[in-house]
């Protein structure tokens, strides 16, 4: 939540920015804010889009090779050009950018403001520049160190950026529990919350762990200390990034082309990892720790929102292929009670970005305990993939849409091949189901294309329903999950209000719901279950309900009485979900365009949820 970006070296600084805050906006888009050095400083904010911080800035000096850079997403303080960064201290020197919270600000606030410090912002941002700058004056010491001294007083998570006017040739960064990585260009730096805007200008890279405190000098000088004042060595990384993943290419939204991705992506992700007509599967984490697994007496997944969903997935997969129990957690749920975790489970943490505040949490709190933890993410160097024991990439490249439809996909091909594996090496599936399961697998990258041709067909389904207020999602086992992952993708981009139920459920309450403007979405595509759904179709049908219908190819029987249907190709009832959900996130993504919606940044929401 909320993007940074800050640059130093020899070129005009404010596109670099600009182009970053561009990169970043998934991250948040209430207000943007930049600050550039040339002599004095600069600061332009605004609220809204980047776009609009453009427009502000427009007919401004807007000159400097110095500077710093931010995008919003508001927690202190409502989204306004006020409260939103950069922010200034008191006597004007330092500028500060910030993603995260200083959750003690109130009480560093209330003596700052009893020693005559003076806030115009409602910010925690704004609390910590006034007392890093208390600091470095009253001292008289350089500004790297009055920040390591005010963030020993701070509680909370950040990640900042700290431009200091009497010194144009350094930046002071830092970090704890949100992401923060360097680019080191030639005669330049680029620092920012991903790497995302750093890739016109550099490969090379380091990502700051937490408690550490950079100091990048014009001069091409990277310096790291933690807080305590130990000096670190650093890891120069290379990234593997490229521009066109970044971009919209020929697709009016991100999310559309991420859509569209899954064919490609399902695909890499198990490159390498399978191979149907050898027989074989093997994930690279799981090898590196068979033994464990194979002798696991549970793994609990931790999770939130569409993660959480592939997490349950998972729990149908792990226990019917590999026999092994699953309990699948919120994890902000699981961080706060005190769960019963023994040094013989293994956690698994499923996350696109790596960098959710609550599984890192959950994370931490099981490593704690001594289980062996697991991450399955999706970017590249994240703080959860840092911090796990092993762990798997699901190859799914940059997913930019803030709702997550690709990586969904990937960690639901990543969790599959687990379950094979382990149920293969476990010996609690037959051989011939084993290679059927590859050979499923294999195939489902040409079905998703297949299906992505039903695209028109969707399109017409959600001109139809897209005036409702309401909707309801049915599914079962395997895709009683896709249910939910059907509702969450229609709130969160169309603002329609939908729930997802596991169908048998409906009828302990939500079937009062029912009436002829009540869309119902089910998802029948289980074949052991297709007479149960069968029923509960009949039912809604009765109440004068509008079914649409995802069901197996060539079935005739729901196809007669359901309203609309569409029809996915045929697989194993285990890796149905890896089809039946893409029609779903078309129909979400149709209906949320028809109304109007903003796609790719709903409002409300960000991608990378960094904070609790
Ligand atoms: C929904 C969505 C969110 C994320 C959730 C977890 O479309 O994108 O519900 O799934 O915030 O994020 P990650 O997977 O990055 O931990």
């Amino acid at each position: 939540m909320c993007g940074i970006v800050a640059y130093i070296g020899e070129k005009q600084a404010y596109p670099i920015l600009i182009k970053g805050l561009q990169r970043l906006e998934y991250r948040g888009y209430d207000s943007a804010g930049v600050a550039l050095l040339n002599g004095s400083v600069k600061v332009f904010k605004k609220k809204g889009k980047v776009s609009e911080l453009v427009y502000h800035a427009s007919q401004q000096d807007t000159t400097g090779t110095i500077g710093i850079g931010h995008t919003r997403w508001a927690t202190h303080g409502k989204p306004d050009d006020i409260n939103a960064h950069p922010h200034t201290s008191g006597n004007g020197r330092l500028t500060l950018i910030h993603n995260g919270i200083i959750e003690n600000y109130n009480a560093i606030k209330e003596s700052l403001l009893n020693r005559g410090h003076e806030f115009r912002s409602q910010t925690d941002t704004e609390v910590l520049v006034h007392l890093i700058e208390e600091i470095q004056s009253q001292n008289n010491i350089p500004l790297e160190e009055a920040v390591r001294l005010a963030l020993n007083q701070v509680i909370g998570a950040y990640a900042i950026v700290v431009m200091d006017a009497n010194d144009p040739d350094k930046l002071v960064a830092a970090r704890k529990s949100s992401p923060l990585v360097i680019g080191i260009g030639k005669g330049e730096f680029v620092i920012a919350s991903d790497a995302s805007p750093l890739v016109d200008y550099t490969k090379q890279v380091v990502y700051l762990n937490d408690n550490e405190i950079a100091v990048v000098h014009r001069n091409g000088e990277l310096q790291i200390k933690t807080t305590n004042n130990e000096l670190q060595d650093h890891k120069v990384q290379e990234i593997n990034l490229q521009i066109e993943q970044l971009e919209k290419g020929d697709y009016e939204h991100f999310m559309l082309k991420e859509i569209y991705e899954q064919s490609k992506t399902i695909g890499d992700c198990m490159r390498g990892r399978l191979n149907a007509s050898e027989g074989w599967v093997r994930v690279g984490g799981i090898e590196d720790s068979i033994e464990h697994f194979t002798n696991a007496k549970r793994i609990i997944i931790a999770a939130c929102g569409t993660s959480w969903h592939a997490g349950l997935i998972a729990e149908y997969l792990f226990e019917e292929l590999a026999r092994i129990p699953v309990e699948v957690e919120y994890a902000s749920e699981l961080r706060y009670r005190n769960p019963i975790i023994k040094e013989n489970d293994i956690v698994i943490a499923l996350s696109q970005s790596g960098e959710t505040a609550d599984t890192l949490a959950a994370l931490e709190l099981a490593k704690d305990k001594g289980a062996m933890i697991y991450g399955i993410v999706n970017v590249v160097g994240s703080s959860i993939a840092r911090v796990t024991d092993a762990g798997s990439y699901i190859h799914a490249g940059p997913e930019i849409g803030v709702a997550s439809t690709k990586a969904f996909t990937s960690q639901v091909t990543l969790l599959a091949m687990m379950a094979i594996t382990l149920g293969y090496r476990r010996g609690t599936i037959p051989k011939s189901y084993y290679h059927q399961l590859l050979e499923g697998l294999e195939s489902i990258p040409a079905k998703v294309e297949k299906l992505l041709k039903l695209n028109d067909k969707i399109k017409y389904i959600a001109s139809e329903i897209k005036d409702s207020s309401n909707a309801l999602y049915l599914g079962r086992g395997y895709n009683f999950p896709i249910a939910l992952e059907g509702a969450l993708k229609l709130k969160e981009i169309s603002y329609i209000h939908a729930e997802g139920y596991p169908a048998a459920e409906m009828k302990h309450g939500p079937i009062a719901l029912i009436d002829e403007d009540m869309p119902v979405v089910v998802i029948a595509t289980n074949k052991s279950s297709y007479e149960k759904i069968y029923s509960n179709i009949q039912e809604v049908k009765a109440r004068k309900g509008v079914v649409i219908a995802i069901v197996p190819e060539g079935s005739t029987e729901i196809s007669k009485i359901a309203d609309y249907t569409i029809e996915i190709p045929d697989t194993e009832e285990p890796l149905t979900p890896l089809l039946s959900v893409i029609p779903l996130q078309l129909l979400s993504y149709h209906i949320a365009l028809m109304r109007g919606c903003n796609v790719d940044q709903p409002r409300n929401l960000a991608k990378s949820v960094t904070v609790e």
